[in-house]
């Protein structure tokens, strides 16, 4: 399939950040987007790259009405070399098809998906940051856009890839955060759509959310639904507790996301010779290791966030400092080693990074 590109005209083009050392997450997007449009019997037709631009579609739209809708989020990095380079992105249009399944969406193209979001990342590469720790983010999006109201699996789709260069995803940069753990609200069970990048899993996060940032918690530590004992996952990260020598992360039994930095970081660990466990890791083990020394680290993972390292927990509003409210030791050690991997820094023996550029 052809992709058609239509270059935004020099009054369209918007001004790129100043001081791209300062930029924050998520408000700042490039001059072009990507778009696809799909129809049951016909399949996915009119791949394009268009101006940044509003979309127009039906009150009716059913991703509006019933919440058929998934994203993705990946990055872009500018190497030393000055090539750009992308992070397991595969992976990315992978997990989506598997959300689209479970959503009873269309499942995407990727080849035509992965082919114009590269175009795109070209045709907008003076927008990639070249700041340490900055990069462009990419967020593909899926929504059904049938205007119908009967519930059922919608037969019409628009998949959309936009761009915007990025810093740190917290404010608190590569300070260690902290986090609530939950025990009233949940965000997913098993069986659900948790392990899907669903906009509804969010959705669902956000009153917890609330109730943390008001105790001075940079995110909700969720729990599992049924016993609201074992840690699940942040919402935006992948949680990972180092107890003594064992580095322990939950499993993925369908209620969390299969977070890609979170495989990229279990497969590092195990090189390294540490001990890694995918395993159920309830509060009261944790809480007993931190009041007696042993949980020496706890992080998350996640593309936005990278390595996040985490200062304090909180829980039934007793508070547990971590590491002595600092960055621990495999947590510092990783957050180097992927960055370095990403922004083509080192050699990668996984096979992980692709040069597009
Ligand atoms: C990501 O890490 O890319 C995410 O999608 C998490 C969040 C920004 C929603």
């Amino acid at each position: 399939m052809e992709i058609m590109v239509t270059p935004s005209r020099e009054d369209q083009l918007k001004e790129k950040p100043e001081d791209d050392s300062r930029l924050g997450f998520g408000d700042i997007f490039t001059d072009h987007m990507f778009l696809m449009d799909y129809q049951t019997g016909r399949g996915w037709f009119n791949p394009r790259i268009e101006p940044y631009h509003h979309l127009a579609i039906d009150p009716a739209a059913m991703a509006l009405h019933y919440g058929q809708e998934l994203f993705e989020g990946l990055k872009a990095y500018r190497g030393p070399d000055n090539g750009i380079y992308l992070f397991r992105a595969r992976d990315n249009f992978e997990r989506l098809n598997k959300g689209a399944r479970r959503l009873a969406m269309a499942e995407v193209d990727i080849g035509v998906a992965m082919e114009g979001m590269k175009k795109l990342i070209l045709l907008d590469q003076e927008w990639i940051p070249r700041s340490p720790g900055t990069s462009l983010y990419i967020r593909p999006t899926l929504i059904a856009t049938e205007a119908h109201l009967g519930v059922r699996p919608a037969h019409e789709y628009l998949f959309f890839i936009i761009l915007g260069p990025v810093g740190a995803y917290y404010k608190e940069g590569l300070n260690p955060v902290k986090i609530c753990a939950e025990d009233q609200y949940v965000r997913a069970a098993v069986g659900g759509t948790g392990n899907t990048k669903s906009a509804g899993n969010y959705a669902a996060s956000l009153l917890a959310a609330e109730k943390a940032y008001k105790k001075g918690c940079t995110q909700v530590l969720w729990l599992d639904a049924r016993e609201r004992k074992y840690v699940e996952e942040v919402g935006t990260m992948n949680m990972f507790f180092v107890i003594e020598d064992e580095v322990i992360t939950a499993p993925l039994t369908g209620s969390i996301l299969p977070g890609i930095t979170r495989d990229s970081v279990i497969r590092m660990i195990k090189d390294w010779g540490i001990k890694v466990s995918e395993r159920a890791l309830s509060m009261d083990e944790i809480i007993a290791a931190a009041k007696d020394g042993r949980l020496r680290e706890a992080f998350g993972t996640g593309t936005a966030t990278v390595i996040s390292p985490v200062g304090q927990i909180l829980y039934k509003d007793e508070e547990y400092v971590v590491a002595g409210g600092e960055m621990g030791e495999i947590s510092q050690r990783l957050y180097r080693e992927i960055m370095a991997i990403q922004y083509a820094r080192k050699e990668d023996p996984y096979g992980w990074i692709e040069r597009i550029g």
